[in-house]
């Protein structure tokens, strides 16, 4: 089977894989930023450069240690070419380059998105079939495809404003949450009502099926503003600094029921806005199923709606494939490696990379 060295460094994330026949792991390491960016609230793009450029050899070292493989059974080095942070992606792009050349394995360049696609198929029994929707939903990205026949994208939406993620963290670093604030909200989303919800549904002008998240961050701070939380939010930030990684129970003895029930409100607004739109164009289109990837698509709610919900087969990625890793990379660059679609040496780090 054909072996592939994936490796990622678009945001904070430091990854490296191998993947055979484009869906087998042999190797998944990822070395997460946490700690450095956790104190700044969100990704300082100088740090993270600084961060991939420590962890880039140890990390592609050790994938290939645990796959048990050498660089001469490589059938190809794939690294994220895009969108990103592009002295981040430089890191991951100039290694790529550098085992490329030196080793004489073909170089791949992968778009981020089009990896978080791939990501579904590492659940061996997945199948995309065409036509398809895809959700991307993360701290960067809320996009909707629809995928044609030999993985043709058509872009049917995308956020105005925030990311889906991006949204999360803003609204939980708002209540006094750390960073990143949507697993938290996640884990705290059960334990509040939803059904006094404070959220509307944004209307869109133009396309329906763009998304718009700046509203329901606007009516979070209004809450805030209108009940005086300054004591409560004190002490959830007083909790961050104490602990690096508090449990549920921890941010529940911190957070009294009418915050966790604008939290609940809020998750059942995000949930709704992206299933919705995801829904709208599926049957129009015939689409087989929809797949939904991307950091956010690890939520538990979002999960549990989609399974309930949705009328189509709905495909998530396990969650610690659905945030930024590095056998997705590998995965995507599979058919390119098929079709002998290979970069030379002049593959460069774009910020913006349009799937569609
Ligand atoms: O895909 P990802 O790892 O990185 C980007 O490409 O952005 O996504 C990270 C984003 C963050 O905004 C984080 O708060 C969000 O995904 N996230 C979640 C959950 N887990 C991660 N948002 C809501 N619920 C979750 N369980
Ligand atoms: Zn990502």
């Amino acid at each position: 089977m054909k072996l592939i060295l994936g490796i990622e460094s678009s945001c904070d994330e430091t990854a490296a894989s191998v993947v055979a026949g484009g869906r087998r792991i042999l190797s998944s390491v990822v070395a997460s930023q946490f700690e450095t960016h956790g104190k700044y609230g969100g990704v300082v793009p100088e740090l993270a450069s600084r961060e991939h450029l420590r962890a880039i050899v140890p990390v592609v070292r050790e994938a290939m240690e645990q796959a048990s493989i050498g660089y001469e059974d490589l059938s190809a080095v794939a690294v994220t070419q895009g969108p990103g942070l592009i002295g981040s992606l430089l890191v991951g792009i100039t290694h790529a380059k550098a085992i490329s050349l030196v080793r004489g394995v073909p170089l791949i360049g992968v778009n981020h998105i089009e990896g978080h696609i791939h990501a579904v198929l590492m659940d061996l029994e997945h199948e995309i079939e065409f036509p398809s929707l895809a959700l991307i939903v993360s701290g960067g990205h809320t996009h909707l495809f629809e995928i044609g026949e030999g993985f043709a994208y058509r872009l049917l939406g995308k956020t105005r404003d925030d990311a889906a993620g991006e949204a999360y963290d803003k609204v939980a670093k708002l209540l006094g949450y750390s960073y990143p604030g949507g697993p938290i909200l996640d884990k705290l989303a059960p334990f509040g009502n939803a059904t006094r919800s404070r959220f509307t549904s944004p209307k869109m002008k133009g396309n329906e099926l763009d998304f718009s998240f700046s509203g329901m961050k606007t009516a979070a701070l209004r809450w805030v503003e209108a009940n005086a939380l300054e004591e409560e939010i004190a002490a959830r930030k007083a909790l961050g600094k104490s602990k690096m990684f508090p449990t549920v129970e921890d941010w529940l003895s911190v957070t009294p029921q009418a915050t966790r029930d604008l939290i609940a409100s809020f998750q059942a607004a995000v949930i709704e806005e992206l299933l919705r739109r995801a829904a709208e164009p599926a049957e129009g289109l015939g689409a087989k199923c929809i797949v939904i990837s991307g950091g956010v698509a690890c939520n538990a709610g979002l999960r549990a709606a989609a399974a309930s919900r949705m009328r189509l087969p709905v495909l998530f990625p396990k969650p610690v494939l659905s945030t930024d890793n590095a056998a997705m990379i590998a995965a995507a660059a599979f058919r390119k490696l098929e079709a002998r679609d290979f970069a030379d040496f002049s593959l460069s780090a774009k910020s913006s990379m349009p799937l569609a």
